[in-house]
């Protein structure tokens, strides 16, 4: 990915809500590594880069979904569970632990396609009522034995 972002700049301007920009700036200070706020969102959009390019879609993938939801929300848990029954080959493991009142955290265990697994992150993370998910995955490769 070397060679992305090394041309003219080019300005744009997005809108976020200001507790997001606030929690993002307090992040950025906390580094130490004296970046500004450009810096640290071309970094972000590089790694969003690279992150797709590692992924070919029949590669095989191992790796972790974590998502934070409230299982107050209509018919998340129902749906969730739909979509979780669809992907039982890639499904490896989940854990499933009751943070508070309103909020659950699960976190699948995850292998499969690049394509398969990708998907099931995009359906699970798209639903109404999940505030947080992460998918990390990394190509599984022969000489890990994995
Ligand atoms: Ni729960």
């Amino acid at each position: 990915m070397d060679g992305i972002g090394t041309g003219d700049l080019v300005r744009f301007s997005i809108a976020v809500p200001e507790e997001l920009l606030r929690a993002f700036d307090a992040q950025i200070a906390q580094r130490g590594d004296g970046v500004n706020r450009s810096e640290a969102i071309r970094d972000l959009m590089r790694a969003s880069l690279v992150r797709d390019e590692a992924t070919t879609p029949d590669a095989q993938v191992i790796g972790s979904l974590t998502m934070i939801y409230d299982h107050h929300t209509g018919d998340l848990t129902r749906r969730l569970d739909e979509i979780q029954h669809d992907y039982t080959t890639e499904i490896v493991s989940t854990m499933h632990v009751h943070l508070d009142h309103h909020n659950c955290l699960e976190i699948l265990a995850v292998r499969g396609t690049g394509t398969r697994v990708h998907e099931l992150a995009n359906k699970l993370l798209g639903l109404r009522g999940v505030h947080h998910g992460k998918l990390s995955c990394a190509a599984t490769n022969a000489s890990l034995d994995l």
